[in-house]
């Protein structure tokens, strides 16, 4: 539990909102959260569907688990407190950037469901659509992939409290959408997505939309 330690601070509101900004780009703002292994494929799916869906002529953008802790998460570790803030402050950056109108791909090894489950509550409480979409890929896939050679470091004790080596990773019991990415291509599992969210008219069927290049 976050302790809130600014108190006699009062919400300011603008004479623009939400509204206004989607009606300006012509889009709604989603977090898409992308959740899994490390090495499962979330930052290699995020690039490819980021790619899909600017050219479609919508506006993403991608939260990377490695990338947001070199620099606003630069003081956090690995530690259950320190994921859950991790978690915390990326699910409170997605919510902003949902406000600013963009299509969010957080990727984040989130390996806590209560973790998850506050995000998707600051979103929907927001009346903003946040899509859990788990990453599936069994552990000895992942280890053999190890493109960071990080479980090869893990499994000689080099790093401490590595998910799924000696730290938990609980899988969602719901989510949005599932993706295996040890059966499917990297292209079906963009395809996946971009029909969900067609599903969900959260992007349309037009092939492309506006020529952004
Ligand atoms: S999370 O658990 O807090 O969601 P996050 O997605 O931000 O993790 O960061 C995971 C990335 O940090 C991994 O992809 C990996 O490159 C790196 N990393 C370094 N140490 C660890 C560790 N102990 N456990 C998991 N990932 C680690």
């Amino acid at each position: 539990m976050t302790i809130t330690k600014a108190t006699n601070v009062h919400w300011h509101d603008g004479e623009i909102g939400r509204v206004h900004r989607a009606r300006m780009l012509g889009q709604v703002g989603a977090t898409l959260w992308f959740t899994g292994l490390s090495g499962s494929g979330k930052s290699t799916i995020a690039v490819a569907l980021e790619n899909r869906l600017m050219s479609k002529g919508y506006l993403c953008y991608r939260l990377d688990g490695d990338n947001i802790r070199m620099g606003i998460n630069r003081n956090l570790g690995f530690s259950a407190e320190d994921r859950t803030e991790n978690i915390r402050r990326v699910g409170e950056v997605s919510k902003l950037f949902v406000d600013a109108g963009f299509i969010v791909l957080s990727s984040f090894i989130s390996p806590y469901a209560v973790d998850r489950n506050l995000a998707r509550k600051l979103h929907e409480e927001n009346d903003m659509a946040f899509i859990e979409i788990h990453v599936d890929c069994p552990l000895e896939e992942a280890e053999s992939r190890d493109p960071k050679g990080l479980y090869k470091k893990a499994r000689a004790g080099e790093i401490k409290n590595f998910t799924g080596i000696d730290d938990p990773y609980e899988a969602p019991d719901n989510p949005d959408l599932l993706l295996n990415t040890q059966t499917m291509s990297l292209e079906q599992e963009v395809d996946c997505i971009i029909q969900y969210l067609e599903d969900k008219h959260l992007i349309d069927k037009r092939e492309v939309r506006r020529v952004y290049a």
